[in-house]
């Protein structure tokens, strides 16, 4: 296996860190840990939340809340942002809704619009569009005052699925704009002032509005597939469901050309703790099974295996705590987890 460590150091200019996997198996633990690491190392850091339930602020000990990026207390470099979902779905939805009226009027469809910007706003997904437009916002302008983004994020799998839908997104647009075009010239025309032509295809607030969306579209999804900049981590307990909640994740995110940054194996027990509680049938039972879900997790994943995070006593909360979880992580002595396969 490839430890963490060293798979950073080969990428000196990785930039948008990425944490997935299943509900609960440490995500936030793992953005904190790397984006610590990363303070540490000197380089300025975001780390920037945009679940609709955030835990930064637990994580750290210290209210992160508010939606600005804001400085954590005592570690320099390290900023954190918890994003506003209502304030973020509160925005997008009134910029769905304006481009739903333009449409409808460039179309020339003499039709209350609400009712289709209602469809446009309650699919289930939205909420995930939104955050996911933020997350955009934040690649292409705040993360540009960073040298490394780490987002936390629930949307690994909306991310994703954008981006496979690009292809067709981007055809439409092209076809959009093309149409506009074509729209503007003729009325040009008709109007016997081929020279303004350009001048006023320039001024079209709908086009503009079309090539800009293009253009940040094109931009992010270039970041997002650069092996150099972007690096996805995918997180997992040793039990099934996590374990194969990332292999789903990994086939997905590998057909669309997203570079995997490897597994992070969270919550192992150690054998000095199994020893230790002797008494505790839980914990012996627990130990015992761990072996299995580890070795199903080195014949699956074993390549990608970056490194192990022991089980802590308590759940990481506090500076001192996140601190600790990163001296593991980043402890290149991973034997003590590998050794437990057998
Ligand atoms: N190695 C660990 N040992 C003990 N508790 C952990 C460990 N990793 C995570 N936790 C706790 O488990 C819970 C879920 O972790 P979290 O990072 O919030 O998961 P996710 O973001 O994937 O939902 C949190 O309460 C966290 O403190
Ligand atoms: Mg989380």
């Amino acid at each position: 296996m490839q430890h963490i460590g060293q798979f950073l150091a080969e990428r000196p200019h990785l930039r948008y860190i990425f944490t997935g996997g299943k509900g609960g198996v440490g995500k936030t633990v793992c953005a904190a840990v790397l984006a610590l690491r990363f303070a540490e190392e000197g380089k300025r850091t975001l780390l920037a939340s945009l679940n609709p339930v955030h835990s930064l602020t637990s994580v750290f000990g210290q209210d992160l809340s508010g939606g600005q990026i804001r400085p954590v207390a005592g570690v320099p470099n390290l900023y954190a942002v918890e994003v506003d979902a209502s304030d973020v779905v509160a925005r997008y939805r009134e910029n769905i809704a304006q481009r739903v009226r333009e449409f409808l009027r460039y179309a020339d469809i003499p039709v209350d619009a609400r009712p289709f910007v209602d469809i446009a706003v309650t699919n289930p997904a939205f909420e995930e569009s939104a955050m996911f437009d933020k997350m955009v916002d934040i690649m292409l302008k705040e993360g540009q005052e960073f040298d490394r983004v780490v987002f936390d994020t629930a949307a690994v799998a909306n991310a994703v699925r954008l981006i496979g839908l690009s292809k067709i997104y981007g055809l439409w647009l092209q076809r959009m704009i093309e149409s506009r075009k074509e729209a503007l010239s003729l009325r040009q025309q008709l109007a016997f002032r081929k020279e303004k032509v350009m001048e006023e295809i320039k001024k079209d607030a709908m086009l503009a509005d079309l090539i800009s969306m293009d253009e940040r579209f094109k931009a992010v999804k270039k970041l997002l597939v650069d092996p150099e900049q972007t690096a996805f981590f995918f997180v997992t307990l040793p039990l099934t469901l996590p374990i194969s909640v990332v292999r789903r994740f990994i086939t997905m995110v590998e057909a669309y050309d997203i570079p995997v940054g490897g597994v992070l194996v969270n919550g192992v027990i150690r054998r000095e703790e199994a020893e230790r509680a002797a008494g505790d049938e839980y914990l012996q039972n627990k130990f015992r099974e761990q072996a299995g879900y580890l070795r199903m997790i080195q014949e699956d994943l074993g390549p990608l295996v970056r490194a192990h995070l022991p089980l802590y006593k308590t759940e990481v909360v506090g500076l001192e705590m996140v601190r600790q979880a990163a001296a593991d992580l980043f402890d290149p002595h991973q034997d003590w987890a590998l050794a437990l396969v057998s």
